[in-house]
């Protein structure tokens, strides 16, 4: 059998995923936009699609900002086939809350659904709003009963579940995922809780895009720890630049660099606003990039050749998905479908009629 990794799209929650200056891409995070990118990346041939969660934009509340799980349930009405993975905070929502929505996503999506448990960063969205921003651990621990109370429910059993934040008796949804055992549950973070919630807990590990070895590092460690059920599925974060040659894309990704010194206000505002415990933070920091979560610090960028080989590495240590981000997105997009995924699909090909 062929295998090849599967391909996603972030949804442009904040309008742009490079600079807001681009001159060939308005900033633009309306639902019209994003439903017709999703739209073209499904026909596209793009396997799952991220939509990113954040109540007001972090780069400056004067900014739009889409709003992620009444976009998700349009979105499962007018898509057919690709994936939609909605981001999660869960001192945002009660967890039988989130779960019912959840589950009737999946309805409306007919099994294509998936939620992806993001610890949160951001603290004015709380504090602002009067929700409690607890410090970074306990976050987690709150994250992890609420997370195991969301599985249980989305799986269809009746809950009793007493802990320390939540106190749930004989809960239980009707009607139950027709589609398969529960929607997919995604773990994005990278401080030690989250990477025991994602082993314990989750379908998938979200990685932040990163150096290879790192990367790696990751995977290893949560591939270690203990764990019922199917392996850990791992996914990444990245911001493409694919061109003909690796020197055209080093000429694209110095303009972006340009174009990126003129959002250095945007860009410190969030850093000021963010929670300094989170681990995300400090290797962001350690490694600058184009892009959110990462973008081009996961390497791909270079020519299509090259990207070609970057995937399999990360293939290779484990990855199966890839989240992309472009600029300007519907036509890096395009580019990426016809020259980077025939040729990960043609080498997928070679690779396996060697094994054969
Ligand atoms: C693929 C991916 C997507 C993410 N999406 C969001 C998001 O939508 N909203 C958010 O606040 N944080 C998001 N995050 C950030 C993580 O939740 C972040 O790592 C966390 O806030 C800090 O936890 P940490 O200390 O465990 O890294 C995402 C992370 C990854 C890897």
């Amino acid at each position: 059998m062929t295998h090849h990794p599967r391909f996603g799209v972030w949804g442009i929650v904040y309008g742009a995923w490079g600079s807001r200056h681009h001159p060939e891409d308005p900033v633009d995070a309306s639902w019209e936009r994003n439903k017709k990118l999703i739209l073209e990346a499904e026909a596209l041939g793009f396997d799952s699609t991220l939509i990113a969660q954040h109540i007001i934009n972090p780069f400056g509340e004067e900014h739009d900002q889409l709003e992620t799980w009444t976009t998700s349930a349009a979105l499962a009405a007018v898509t057919e086939r690709i994936e939609i993975i909605a981001a999660i905070k869960p001192y945002l929502v009660h967890p039988v809350v989130l779960a019912k929505q959840a589950l009737q996503i999946e309805a409306i999506s007919r099994g294509r659904f998936a939620l992806n448990f993001v610890n949160a960063w951001f603290k004015p969205e709380f504090e602002k709003a009067g929700i409690t921003f607890p410090d970074h651990d306990e976050r987690y621990a709150y994250g992890k009963e609420w997370l195991t109370i969301v599985r249980e429910l989305v799986s269809g059993k009746a809950v009793n579940f007493a802990g320390k934040y939540f106190n749930v008796k004989d809960y239980q949804l009707t009607p139950k995922d027709p589609y398969r055992d529960r929607p997919a549950i995604y773990v994005g973070g990278e401080s030690e809780p989250a990477r025991e919630l994602a082993a314990s807990t989750a379908d998938v590990y979200f990685i932040n895009g990163q150096p290879l070895f790192e990367v790696q590092r990751l995977i290893d460690d949560v591939k270690r720890r203990p764990r019922a059920g199917l392996p850990p599925r791992f996914g990444l974060s990245a911001f493409v630049i694919a061109r003909e040659t690796d020197a055209e894309a080093q000429a694209a990704l110095d303009s972006a660099w340009e174009l990126n010194a003129k959002d250095k206000e945007h860009r410190a505002k969030s850093i000021g606003n963010a929670d300094p415990k989170a681990v995300m933070l400090q290797t962001a920091i350690k490694y600058p990039h184009i892009g959110t979560n990462g973008g081009t610090a996961a390497g791909l960028v270079g020519s299509y050749e090259t990207v070609t080989q970057r995937i399999w590495e990360f293939v290779d240590a484990g990855i199966e998905l890839f989240m992309l981000q472009f600029q300007p997105f519907e036509s890096e997009m395009r580019r990426f479908a016809d020259e980077v995924i025939p040729r990960v699909r043609a080498s997928a090909e070679r690779r396996s009629s060697q094994v054969a």
